[in-house]
């Protein structure tokens, strides 16, 4: 049964004929809602369309209502379907007294309408930011331990993606680069070189579609030559400050190039801050800064590294990432990123860590945001290919899941592909 009517941007619609009309009961998904072919007039208009057939009015007979009154006083009341009998239970069900309990929960969740109407969360798909791996090429490579995930050429492939996205309301999208190893060094140049291929897919795509949110990366990991976040020092030690002040150009980079929300992901202690005031420098006063608050040293993200080819190339990044067994810390980093200026905060990996998530959407007024990583998709994706899951409502279900637990917004390689199953479209 449908369960959510999802409200989509008017301007992600543009040129598209479709519109959500909301509640349509479907045997199949929980999650689903209806899209039709008509245009509508008004930006934000939802029509609910009834679903079953009806037989039509009851014939009139030309009475008044006082005429109709006084046959029911005279006794002749009208005839109406009668009392359905008490459904049968199987042969040899117990016959047992009904426990005199006051609350039976179940009663809420008796009937789709009662579920649809009671339901907590909701999600649409204006909820998702689509996380996208570009590369120089001019075709698209599909990713090994990421099925359906492929590094799309900046000027085609990716652009082609984006356009689908849009068409079910996802107009987010967060960029992640595979460099050329030439153009990897120590320090990690390239990552503010204004020509580079982010600040330059950034302005391909804007110039496209003016109105598409644009999150990107800042850290060093694609362009560092160690694969660490950070600049790493002759004895192994990622240097703080020193990486803190690269961020800082990669950011104003990726601003001038037309970046709407850069998101530091490299755990630099006092980058916000850092980032914020070289924004404000150059001018940048409203490019937002989206926060990895909690960003933890997790296994998940190998699938990731995968694709780009950004694995360390020594060590760990357990000296900068959280530890997975900490709760309290991920408070230590909220109230940071919080008076440093952060505008959103991310909590990473995303369903292993709900209870972070919950813990930051407790202790913060600003948007939550959860990251569902490399290794939570490939395990569903995995898991559904090998029919050992229904891979679909898997997938709604750990969305829905990192909402519920707080989530504003959800970085999910199932962006599109939610999306699609939140209209209906099943592909
Ligand atoms: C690195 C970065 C990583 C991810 C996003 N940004 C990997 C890492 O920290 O090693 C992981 C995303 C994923 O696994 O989907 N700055």
């Amino acid at each position: 049964m449908a369960s959510s009517i999802v409200n989509v941007p008017f301007q992600a619609m543009k040129g598209v004929d479709c519109h959500y009309v909301g509640l349509k009961p479907s045997t199949s998904s929980k999650f689903s809602c209806v899209k039709t072919a008509i245009r509508v007039p008004s930006p934000r208009l939802f029509v609910v369309r009834a679903s079953e057939k009806h037989d039509g009015p009851i014939k009139k007979l030309g009475l008044s209502d006082a005429e109709c009154e006084a046959a029911v006083v005279a006794g002749n009341v009208p005839e109406a379907p009668p009392v359905p009998p008490k459904p049968a239970a199987p042969a040899g069900t117990p016959v047992v007294p009904s426990y005199p309990l006051s609350r039976r929960p179940r009663r809420n969740r008796k009937s789709p309408v009662l579920r649809a109407a009671f339901q907590e969360t909701q999600i649409s798909p204006a909820n998702f930011v689509y996380p996208l791996f570009i590369h120089e090429g001019e075709e698209d490579t599909p990713i090994g331990a990421m099925p359906g995930c492929y590094r799309l050429g900046w000027r085609h492939g990716l652009v082609e993606e984006v356009a689908k996205a849009r068409d079910v309301g996802v107009n987010s999208v967060v960029l992640f680069p595979k460099v050329p190893d030439a153009l990897k060094s120590p320090i990690g140049e390239e990552s503010y070189n204004d020509n580079g291929l982010v600040p330059r897919t950034i302005r391909l795509l804007k110039d496209k579609y003016p109105d598409l949110v644009i999150y990107t990366d800042v850290a060093l990991d694609p362009y560092n030559s160690d694969g660490h976040d950070g600049i790493v020092r002759e004895d192994g030690v990622i240097m703080n400050d020193e990486t803190t002040y690269q961020l800082c150009k990669q950011a104003v980079s990726q601003a001038r190039a037309g970046a709407d929300v850069v998101s530091p992901s490299d755990m630099m202690d006092g980058r916000v801050g850092a980032i914020r005031e070289a924004l404000d420098a150059e001018g940048f006063q409203h490019v937002s800064i989206m926060s990895y608050t909690a960003k933890f040293a997790s296994s998940f993200y190998g699938p990731f590294r995968e694709a780009l080819d950004s694995n360390p190339r020594f060590g760990d990044k357990k000296t900068y990432q959280m530890n997975p067994a900490n709760y309290r810390e991920a408070l230590v980093e909220t109230h940071e990123d919080e008076s440093e200026g952060a505008d959103i905060l991310l909590v990473k990996p995303g369903l292993p860590y709900l209870d972070i998530i919950r813990l930051l959407r407790d202790n913060s007024s600003l948007p939550i945001a959860a990251y569902q990583v490399s290794g939570e998709y490939s395990m569903i994706k995995a898991g559904g290919v090998l029919k050992m899951i229904d891979e679909e409502k898997v997938m709604m279900e750990s969305l829905m899941c990192l909402r519920r637990a707080g989530a504003d917004i959800i970085l999910t390689y199932f962006a599109l592909q939610a999306a699609r199953c939140l209209c209906g479209e099943k592909r």
